[in-house]
């Protein structure tokens, strides 16, 4: 475990401080290692981002602790008792993977912990399973799927093939595409669920995926499995026939380059691509470059958030998990994804989904947006949302 201050991140001269300030405990519940890795550390990098940025709006200093997931449920589960119970955190930001938010939802709630979730976009958890302590700035894997399946039937594919890994994430999210795109009139002609963390040839899933009479295939892949999944899927020779489609995190800007050209003309739906074209979106970008040396992705987006939440509750007057909870449900801004708010009923954000394309530019690989497509709050999915009293 590391433990951050802003005065050792260097920033002591940019936060107020006062005699009444209070100091917020935050624990950031991330995987550093494993197959999401390079997602945590970006998460990470957005998150110390936003607290330099926004931090000096408080007078509330704040002091992080690192744990790292694993990318495994029960080691999360472990991380997240020790933040709460040991170092007595006042507020948990982080998670990465459904599984892990799945696994922890019962200990933050229960123990009345408010926990800021800047990726895992489990349904449930802010559906049938959300909790007044969890309020999610990344996205639920519903959401970004959901407007393709209309989206694509409206661009004449008629016939898609699914793939995604077998785990929580995975099955959502292609669950939500079907149901759209069947709505729409299409037809999934064909689906697998690869072993998560576990697949390295997905050779023998291309083949039925060529043979399914499919116009189109639609996946979600993230972080190292993205990346082999995408580079499989070219030297294959199915782009050209076969054309890709899928969340935008398969073809991320974290590590599109790392695809190369085998990314080109993949089309994907996201809620945020650095290409995105507002005020805040320009000064993010140019404070991520500055500071970490490339354009900031979708994850950088929900740490950098996450810390401006986190200053807009405490600015707010919350000081203590319960005021904590509350202030962070009412957070709303306009941020480098356009205007963000937190829906009521579930806790999840509602925020616009961009369409877009892979293309090549000047330096490297970048996203050509083709859509937007309107805000809208997911289905409340039987979530009961009991009050917190402060
Ligand atoms: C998830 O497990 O919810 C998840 C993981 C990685 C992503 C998106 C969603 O890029």
């Amino acid at each position: 475990m590391k433990t951050t201050t802003l005065a050792a991140l260097g920033l002591a001269t940019t936060i107020a401080t006062t005699a009444t300030a209070e100091d917020i405990k935050i624990g950031l519940l991330l995987p550093y290692s494993g197959v999401y890795a390079a997602l945590g550390n970006e998460i990470d990098a957005g998150f110390a981002l936003g607290l330099e940025q926004f931090g000096g709006e408080t007078d509330a200093t704040f002091e992080i602790l690192r744990e790292d997931t694993e990318v495994k449920p029960p080691v999360a589960l472990g991380k997240a008792k020790k933040l709460i119970l040991q170092d007595e955190v006042d507020v948990i930001t982080g998670i990465v993977s459904s599984g892990v938010l799945g696994a922890v939802r019962d200990m933050v709630h229960g123990a009345g912990v408010p926990l800021i979730v800047s990726n895992a976009g489990n349904d449930e958890a802010t559906g049938a399973d959300c909790s007044p302590f969890i309020t999610r700035m990344s996205f639920s894997n519903g959401q970004v799927n959901r407007p393709m399946g209309t989206w694509m039937y409206e661009q004449g594919i008629r016939k898609v093939y699914t793939l995604a890994p077998d785990y929580a994430a995975g099955r959502q999210m292609i669950d939500a595409f079907e149901q759209t795109f069947t709505a729409a009139g299409g037809e999934i002609v064909g689906q697998d669920f690869t072993p998560f963390q576990k697949t390295q040839d997905f050779g023998p899933y291309l083949t039925q995926a060529k043979s399914s009479g499919a116009d189109a295939v639609y996946v979600f892949y993230a972080g190292g499995e993205a990346i082999s999944f995408v580079k499989q899927y070219d030297s294959f020779g199915l782009k050209a026939e076969l054309p890709l489609y899928g969340s935008g995190f398969l073809t991320s800007s974290l590590y599109v380059n790392a695809q190369g050209p085998a990314a080109e003309g993949v089309i994907a739906a996201s809620h945020y691509v650095p290409t995105i074209e507002n005020d805040a979106n320009a000064v993010f970008v140019d404070g991520f470059m500055a500071k970490i040396g490339h354009a900031p992705s979708e994850f950088a987006v929900q740490g950098y958030d996450a810390a401006r939440a986190l200053v807009e509750a405490t600015k707010a007057g919350a000081t203590d998990r319960a005021s904590l909870a509350n202030a962070l449900r009412q957070v709303t801004f306009e941020g480098p994804r356009g205007i963000l708010s937190i829906d009521p009923a579930t806790n999840n954000i509602v925020q616009p989904i961009y369409v877009y394309e892979t293309v090549a530019g000047t330096d490297g690989l970048t996203q050509k947006v083709l859509a937007q497509l309107p805000s809208e709050a997911d289905p409340a999915n039987d979530c009961v949302m009991d009050p917190v009293s402060n």
